[in-house]
């Protein structure tokens, strides 16, 4: 994580130090590095242009804003020539918020409600992910209704171990996600017969922070093949929407190279000549954040040190659901010091609160700031008001400056939603 890196003894996001943002906006405190989310999105367009024939169109990146909505984060990925995957109405709300174009939207999920289907069809969007003949009966049925012809491509579960942890693996068959390949096609041929349904292809996301090539190479063979079947049934195929599911650097792990997954698009893919979508999310926010918080006690016990912090399970919540690991770093460096293993837990009233358990730190006291890494992802859009604790802030460095993108929660906004009888 080079944009955030020690200088003097201090940690840094860019050119601001983290301990200023800190205190004069409080923790907990998400804080996103500007240059990170560039260079990710830049770094996927550029790897994927290089590999793939100069004469194709260039692949349209919906970014999964599920990873982190932020509408100034989708706002900055949007000049970067970026589009939004969204998964429900909130999130299609935001990306056009942040002046996405539909035709750079795609909408994915496996329970879309009549109102969302509605509203996308009347405000447009590239195209629908269809995941059961329920839902394209639906689709069909208020696209009838509304005189709009529905884009829609339909989600293949090709049936292949993502080989990453069970809650975020969605392609195997026994996961709720997407159709057999026979169902499948049986669905496209009735969608092609519909006059309201205008079927565009194919689409498949077989899990999340993959590390392995091959679960990627399985399943674009097998969409391959069934890009195939369905030409050689005459149904039109003009988009591939690849899903997303690259990993990233937490601790030690060593995510897919990014050149041996261009090449896969390029040799599997790209011959089929169709549009290729992408739907990235923690590979291109992933290690753009940090969560800051500060120690509220060291509490020592009969075992163990404790150290407790302002931030929560409800902040970040991937430790506790997931069992991951956001390396903890000291917001002032102490390289001298003696390090001791604490357990650094949160203060909600849950032994699942920890985020760490004999993690060796500098000695520490009340009141230092820490930061928790590789948070730009599937953190604040996780934050909850459980134990009624108000939502955190969120900072957008660029560069020399910050901008603050959300403002902390106050426990008055909670109460207000309530009527009290
Ligand atoms: N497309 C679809 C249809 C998805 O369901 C997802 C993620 C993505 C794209 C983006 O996947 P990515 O490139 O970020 O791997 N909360 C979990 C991750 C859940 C991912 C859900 N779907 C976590 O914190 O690890």
């Amino acid at each position: 994580m080079s944009d955030f890196h020690y200088k003097n003894g201090e940690l840094y996001t860019e050119n601001v130090p983290v301990k200023t943002l800190a205190e004069q906006y409080g923790t907990p405190l998400y804080v996103y590095s500007a240059a990170h989310l560039r260079t990710q999105a830049g770094q996927l367009k550029t790897t994927l242009s290089q590999h793939l024939p100069a004469d194709a169109n260039a692949p349209l990146i919906c970014f999964a804003c599920k990873a982190n909505s932020n509408i100034a984060v989708l706002d900055l990925l949007k000049q970067e020539g970026l589009g939004t995957d969204i998964v429900s109405l909130g999130e299609y709300t935001r990306a056009r918020q942040a002046g996405i174009s539909p035709d750079k939207i795609v909408f994915s999920g496996v329970g879309k409600t009549d109102t969302e289907i509605e509203t996308v069809l009347k405000n447009g969007i590239h195209q629908i992910n269809v995941e059961s003949e329920p839902e394209l009966e639906r689709i069909a049925r208020i696209a009838e209704k509304h005189k709009i012809t529905a884009p829609v491509a339909f989600r293949f579960n090709p049936d292949v171990d993502a080989k990453t942890h069970a809650k975020i693996t969605t392609g195997k068959h026994e996961n709720k996600f997407g159709l057999t390949r026979d169902a499948l096609i049986a669905l496209y041929q009735k969608a092609d017969a519909h006059a309201f349904i205008a079927p565009k292809g194919i689409t498949s996301h077989i899990g999340s922070q993959l590390t392995a090539v091959t679960p990627f190479k399985d399943a674009f063979t097998r969409m391959r093949d069934l890009v195939e079947m369905l030409r050689a049934m005459d149904m039109p195929v003009t988009r591939i929407d690849i899903g997303g599911g690259l990993g990233i650097t937490y601790t030690d792990e060593t995510p897919p190279d990014l050149d041996d997954y261009a090449r896969m698009v390029a040799e599997i893919i790209a011959p089929l000549g169709t549009q290729i979508i992408l739907e990235p999310g923690r590979f291109i926010a992933g290690n753009c954040g940090i969560l800051v918080s500060q120690v509220v006690h060291v509490k020592q016990g009969e075992k163990k040190h404790y150290l407790i912090l302002d931030a929560g399970m409800n902040d970040l919540a991937r430790p506790s659901i997931y069992d991951a690991y956001h390396p903890v770093m000291p917001v002032l460096e102490n390289k001298a010091a003696e390090h001791i293993a604490y357990d650094i837990v949160g203060p909600v009233c849950e032994t699942g609160d920890t985020f760490g358990k004999n993690i060796p730190l500098p000695v520490m006291e009340e009141d230092d700031f820490v930061a928790m890494t590789s948070s730009g992802a599937y953190g604040f859009v996780m934050a909850s008001n459980y134990n009624t604790r108000p939502l955190p802030a969120e900072i957008l460095v660029d560069g020399d400056t910050h901008k603050l993108i959300r403002r902390r929660q106050t426990v008055d906004d909670i109460l207000a939603l309530e009527i009290d009888i």
